[in-house]
C-alpha cells in the first residue's frame, strides 16, 4: 500500500506542565517527519529535522518543506530558538543552515558527528570538506541538556542507525528519529557505514525505559501493507505492547537477527550519496566552483 502523497501536519499538544506542543509535518517524498517543539508558556521553540526538499534525478533544490515549517511558526507566534537535527540524515538533505539564517537560532547536533564526517571523509575521498565544529554552533554529548523556553531538553545518545544519533527528551517527549519506527513498522535500519544492529538495540532499550506514557515521535513512515495513512507518534507503552521488532519478550540475539535480514534486502536511498556531503556540511552545499555552481562528488563502485 502506498502512503498519501500530499504533505499532512498534525498537532500533539501539551499534555500539562513540562509538556511541550508538537507539531509533525509530514514530507511525502522521503517520508520524513519533521518537528516543530514549542513551549506553551513563552512559545519558545525548537524545529527538529526539517528537510531542504531534493530531487534525486536533477540535483535542483526548493525550499517548500522549510517553507511550511515556517509558516507554522509564524502563524502560531512561536520564537525558534533551536534548529536541532538527530543525525546527519542519509535519505533526505538537511534545511538547518538555511534555517539558521531565517530565525537567527543555532544549529546542533550530537558531538558523535565527528566521528561520522571522518568515516565520509574517506568514502568521498576528501579530507578537509566537513569540519562539524564549523557548520554546526552546538555539538551536543550524551546527558547534555539545554532549554526551550520553561522546558528542558535532555540529550541522549541513540547510536545505531548511525554511530551518532542522538534522541532529543523534552518532557513527556522524545525525538526518537531513525531508532523506532512506528509500531506496525517495526525498528529502523542499522545498515549504514557506522550503523550497528546490537547499538541500535540497546539504544531501544534506553528510549522504552523512559515512563510508559512518553509520547515518542519517530523520523520516518513508509506505511504498511495495511495501513496507507502516514502516522508518527506512538507511547513508549504502545511500542512495548506491540512493537513488531522489539515488544517486550523480544530477546536481543533474535532482534539482531530479523534487523540485519532485514537490512541485507534494503536498497540505499536513492538520495544518500547527495544528502551526506550537503549534511555532514550543516546542510551546505560545497563551495561554488567559478561558474557560481555547486557540484557534488560520488564514489563508484563503493556501495
Ligand atoms: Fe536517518
Amino acid at each position: 500500500m502506498s502512503l498519501q502523497k500530499s504533505p499532512i501536519v498534525r498537532k500533539s499538544p501539551s499534555t500539562g506542565p513540562n509538556s511541550p506542543d508538537i507539531w509533525g509535518i509530514y514530507e511525502p517524498d522521503t517520508g520524513s517527519i519533521q518537528y516543530i517543539c514549542a513551549c506553551p508558556a513563552t512559545r519558545q521553540t525548537a524545529v527538529i529535522d526539517v528537510v531542504w526538499n531534493f530531487d534525486p534525478k536533477s540535483f535542483s533544490t526548493d525550499t517548500r518543506s522549510m517553507d511550511q515549517v515556517a509558516t507554522i511558526v509564524a502563524d502560531n507566534q512561536l520564537s525558534v530558538v533551536w534548529v536541532l537535527d538527530t543525525h546527519p540524515h542519509a535519505d533526505h538533505v538537511m534545511a538547518s543552515a538555511h534555517l539558521r539564517d531565517r530565525f537567527n537560532a543555532p544549529t546542533a547536533i550530537g558531538e558523535k558527528v565527528r566521528d561520522i564526517a571522518t568515516l565520509w571523509r574517506e568514502i568521498y575521498n576528501t579530507q578537509d570538506a566537513f569540519d562539524p565544529e564549523r557548520d554546526f554552533d552546538r555539538l551536543f554529548a550524551d546527558g547534555d541538556s539545554f532549554t526551550i523556553g520553561d522546558l528542558t531538553v535532555q540529550v541522549i545518545l541513540s547510536s545505531g542507525h548511525t554511530l551518532g544519533s542522538v534522541t532529543y527528551v523534552c518532557g513527556d517527549a522524545a525525538f526518537v528519529h531513525d531508532t523506532l519506527m512506528m509500531p506496525d513498522a517495526g525498528t529502523s535500519r542499522a545498515d549504514f557505514p557506522g550503523g550497528d544492529a546490537e547499538d541500535l538495540w540497546n539504544s531501544i532499550q534506553t528510549i522504552l525505559a523512559l515512563p510508559n506514557d512518553t509520547r515518542l515521535f519517530v523520523g520516518h513512515d513508509y506505511g504498511t501493507a495495511t495501513r496507507a495513512e502516514p502516522a508518527w507518534e506512538a507511547t513508549v507503552a504502545a511500542h512495548k505492547a506491540c512493537n513488531k521488532h522489539v515488544k517486550t519478550g523480544t530477546q536481543k540475539a533474535d532482534y539482531i537477527k530479523t534487523r540485519q535480514d532485514r537490512d541485507a534486502d534494503l536498497s540505499l536511498p536513492d538520495r544518500m550519496l547527495a544528502a551526506l556531503q550537503i549534511n555532514l556540511r550543516g546542510g551546505r552545499l560545497p563551495t561554488a566552483e567559478g561558474d557560481g555552481r555547486s557540484y557534488l562528488k560520488m564514489p563508484v563502485d563503493r556501495f
